[in-house]
């Protein structure tokens, strides 16, 4: 954004891909970070004197379905660009007549929040005319969605042939800057933590960072499989078999890294009121739903004990909706906030990991950089194609 000399922007109409998924119940949005990631982009341009349109999409809606409009997200941008006096405008469409009427009729500095891309398949399925409709509207291109920069949909790759001028965001480029850094050549001691479900979301981010990692510590429901896979018992907790096999050898490969859970919080379903604890092995019929007491010293101990490397944390240790089962995730996102505070660089990423953090208390100040990615940022960690990014490149 600043290779461009300021008079560039002004008067530009400039079509900005945000990614403004975030949650919404009754008009309400309780986590905001990734509207707050893209204020930095549209301030810059406002006060440049540009023409702002914001594309995005919420959720994943199969066709119009009004339960998915921006709307309550325009409101919250709304508020949040008040103090610079940004009118922000929002089309309860994203492409046709009265869309165009609205771009149309934009001043200097304007904002214009489009309604929820994916209303139309055609985005998703990256269809050329869709394409071309949402350019019509712009003289320049930026991207600063790089949680989004992962798929190939109309917004995020098809758009950008029809611009001479493609531009990353400020939050993308910052996500560049730091998630490059941690795959390419984290400061060591690098510590992996890794939580929640999916390990198949995992693989490829850690089939890359396993080798140059000091110590991983695998806690939630990612241990099981884990454990199952050294042959403890895990009674009925979630696992995943099909990733069996990789879980072993990467169990083989880098057994003196991983640390596992030595205690869990265990019952028979997330109903039940009360929980036990319990060593390694898990007995028949209970189900794990958060690292137990031991572990939450050996996991803080590991994370206090990382001198002035680098900690990347990715998902929670535990069902930690449920307040008795949220220590472990909390313990883990305190002792994280400590070692930013004693200088270790510590990247969090993941929706899940950010509300966790909420939940324990911990700003996002206190950690050196939070991906606005889920999805796109262990895509990106695993070296795969992106190419909402590599599209900003071919010009
Ligand atoms: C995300 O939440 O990870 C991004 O907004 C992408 O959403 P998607 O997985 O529905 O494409």
């Amino acid at each position: 954004m600043t290779d461009f000399d300021d008079k560039f922007f002004r008067n530009k109409r400039i079509f900005v891909r945000v990614d403004f998924n975030v949650k919404v119940k009754d008009d309400a949005i309780s986590e905001d970070y990734r509207i707050r990631s893209a204020v930095p982009t549209i301030e810059y341009l406002v006060k440049r004197g540009s023409k702002v349109i914001l594309g995005s999409h919420l959720d994943r809606p199969k066709g119009r379905d009004l339960r998915y409009s921006l709307k309550p997200v325009s409101k919250k941008l709304a508020e949040m660009l008040s103090s610079f006096n940004a009118i922000v405008r929002f089309s309860d469409d994203c492409v046709g007549p009265k869309t165009s009427n609205m771009v149309d009729s934009m001043g200097e500095g304007d904002v214009l929040l489009l309604e929820n891309l994916r209303f139309y398949p055609d985005e998703e399925k990256n269809e050329n005319k869709f394409s071309e409709n949402l350019a019509s509207y712009a003289d320049i291109y930026v991207n600063d969605a790089f949680s989004t920069s992962h798929r190939k949909h109309s917004s995020t790759y098809g758009i950008a042939k029809y611009f001479d001028t493609r531009i990353a965001g400020f939050n993308l480029a910052q996500e560049l800057r730091y998630l490059t850094q941690l795959r390419e050549n984290p400061a060591n001691p690098f510590t992996l933590v890794i939580g929640g479900v999916k390990i198949k979301d995992k693989i490829g981010a850690l089939d890359h960072l396993l080798p140059k990692a000091d110590k991983v510590l695998v806690g939630g429901a990612a241990s099981y499989t884990f454990l199952k896979a050294k042959g403890f018992s895990v009674g009925d907790s979630i696992i995943e078999e099909d990733y069996l096999p990789w879980v072993t050898k990467a169990l083989q490969a880098h057994s003196e890294k991983i640390i596992l859970p030595l205690d869990h919080k265990v019952a028979r379903s997330e109903n039940d009121d009360q929980y036990q604890i319990v060593q390694t092995d898990i007995p028949d019929k209970m189900r794990g739903f958060d690292i137990g007491d031991k572990t939450i010293q050996k996991f803080s101990y590991e994370i206090h004990n990382n001198g002035l490397g680098t900690i990347f944390w990715n998902g929670p240790m535990g069902f930690f909706e449920k307040e008795m089962y949220s220590n472990g995730t909390k313990s883990v996102a305190v002792s994280m906030a400590l070692a930013y505070w004693r200088g270790v660089k510590t990247v969090i990423g993941g929706g899940d990991t950010l509300e966790a953090m909420r939940v324990a208390g911990v700003s996002e100040k206190e950690v050196t950089h939070v991906s606005t990615g889920g999805g796109a940022s262990l895509r990106f960690l695993a070296g795969d194609e992106m190419p909402g990014i590599d599209i900003l490149r071919e010009k």
